[in-house]
């Protein structure tokens, strides 16, 4: 198994081509719900030991092909229609089985974090990939500070439920809010996120600003956006989309190139931005991060567990 290679700020993309990239696409900025953020927006955070050396996506490709339900079906919908979420005041209501239950409000939560740049492989259940250079702090840091019981043994996270400002969520087919959970030992592994940010800038609202998890070893729709509530619980939650279709979509979802999904394969990849004649990459078990994370599962049937 590959380990992980560190990387500094400059190793990622020279700072210069992502302002050269973000003038190019200035003019789709408000559709992008970018806008052009000044130098002085630009969020400080130092490297990680636990970032790819793969090439990341671009800032485009990763801001226009999106999954966020609340906003539509299709991949385009997101950036077209995200920039109508409010996400500033944004609290975040931490409950359950902690210390410190309340509402812990964004800017405190910033505060309180050690900003890293993490570069992530992000393989959804749908076959396509992607490496995205997140910004964020370990979502342990969080839990700690709201103090996990002991008798805590999944976390439950859930997306905001505002109908008025996302079009999706006034249309059917999902029961929202959206729910995801962890189990508490996947929540406290170091490579499991909260991400603020994407490419050295606050998070665009298609990528679930303000605040999105992100877990790099499991298929995207478990790395929930816009997250407005974290419960800390004994009984393993009910999650969105295991409970729309428990024999698609597991609680777990970990990555897994040999067992497939009942409708296609999991065994390849398609890498977003490859061109329409790229070959297909084989899928990594883990999505390549089993080095940190297959501990976790040992003795588990993965084909049951999935
Ligand atoms: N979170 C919410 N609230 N709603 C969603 O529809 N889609 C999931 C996940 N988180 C989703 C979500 C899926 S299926 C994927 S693949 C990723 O977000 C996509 O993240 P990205 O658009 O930043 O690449």
């Amino acid at each position: 198994m590959r380990k992980t290679k560190n990387l500094n700020w400059a190793d990622v993309t020279p700072r210069a081509d992502w302002i050269n990239r973000r003038a190019l696409i200035a003019g789709a900025g408000a559709a992008l719900g970018l806008g052009a953020l000044p130098a002085a927006a630009r969020i400080a955070a130092v490297p990680s030991a636990y970032s790819t050396d793969a090439t990341p996506n671009t800032l485009k490709e990763i801001t226009s092909y999106n999954n966020f339900y609340e906003f539509g079906w299709d991949k385009s919908d997101p950036a077209k229609y995200a920039g109508q979420m409010t996400t500033d005041p944004w609290s975040v209501e931490i409950g359950g089985l902690v210390e410190r239950p309340g509402s812990y409000g964004l800017d405190d939560i910033l505060r309180n974090a050690t900003l890293e740049e993490r570069i992530y492989r992000f393989r959804c259940v749908e076959a396509w990939s992607m490496v995205i250079p997140w910004i964020g702090f370990t979502l342990a840091s969080l839990l700690d500070r709201a103090g996990v019981q002991p008798g805590a043994k999944y976390v439950a996270f859930e997306t905001l439920h505002r109908p008025g400002e996302m079009p999706g969520q006034r249309a059917g087919g999902i029961d929202w809010p959206y729910v995801e959970g962890l189990r508490l030992d996947e929540a406290m592994n170091p490579l499991t996120i909260l991400a603020t940010g994407l490419y050295g800038e606050a998070l665009p609202n298609q990528n679930g600003a303000p605040i999105r998890l992100v877990v790099p070893w499991k298929y995207g729709f478990k790395s929930i956006k816009s997250i407005v509530k974290i419960t800390l619980t004994e009984a393993e939650p009910r999650t969105t989309w295991k409970a729309l279709q428990p024999r698609e979509y597991g609680f777990y979802a970990n990555v897994n190139p040999e067992v497939d999904h009942p409708r296609w394969s999991q065994a390849s990849e398609r890498k977003i931005g490859g061109g329409l004649f790229a070959a297909r990459e084989p899928t990594l078990m883990f999505n390549g991060y089993a080095y940190q994370v297959a501990g976790l599962y040992a003795g588990m049937d993965l084909a049951k567990n999935y």
